[in-house]
């Protein structure tokens, strides 16, 4: 091990330890990041994002999620799991929420995407983003664009008439921090106003 170790190297060190380092020096493998496209394996994509026609070439295996925040920068939706259990990386398509880590890119094609960076009008929040700062409904905040994109579908979806219903409907967004009782008051707030 280098006289600086890294994190990696602590890791691989604690894990060789763990199992017996014979084991690594055999034939035991680390994980690796898949290999990036070669450029004739790139593919078209053409959608709408926020309101802009978006043409980019990209790796067909993109997903959704990190078609917007790393090619597009639109951090707001959040990484927590990548496997569809968090509602961290919820975003609009064609007004409908979707868990965007589950998707490939190329699926959304000409299709209207909604992000929480395009819930705004302008200096106007949108009332959702409003009532969430009204009701508190927060606390580290990183689940919190999933959450209000996710209750703003919810009210489209005409399903919320009572606590139980949106304790239902929110159900797929999950806040470490336990801000349920907040969320849940926001939505209500909004519920009924059209
Ligand atoms: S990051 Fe997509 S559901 Fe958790
Ligand atoms: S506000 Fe922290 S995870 Fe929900």
């Amino acid at each position: 091990m280098p006289p600086n170790p890294g994190r990696r190297d602590v890791l691989v060190g604690g894990i060789a330890s763990a199992i017996g380092l014979g084991l690594l020096d055999g034939c035991a493998t680390v994980p690796t990041a898949p290999a990036a496209a070669a450029p004739s394996d790139l593919v078209d994509l053409s959608l709408e994002v926020n309101g802009q026609r978006r043409a980019l070439r990209i790796d067909p295996r993109t997903t959704l999620l990190d078609l917007l925040r790393e090619n597009l920068g639109l951090t707001g939706a959040k990484k927590g799991c990548d496997m569809g259990q968090c509602g961290a990386c919820t975003v609009l398509v064609d007004g409908q929420r979707i868990d965007s880590c589950l998707a490939l890119a190329l699926q959304v094609e000409g299709r209207k995407v909604t992000t929480i960076e395009g819930l705004a009008r302008g200096e106007e929040l949108h009332p959702m983003q409003a009532a969430f700062i009204e009701e508190d409904a927060f606390q580290c905040g990183y689940c919190t664009p999933g959450q209000i994109l996710s209750a703003v579908a919810l009210l489209a979806e005409g399903v919320a008439d009572s606590d139980g219903a949106i304790r239902e409907g929110m159900s797929g967004n999950i806040c470490r921090c336990g801000a349920y009782p907040n969320i849940c008051a926001a939505v209500r707030r909004l519920r009924g106003r059209g």
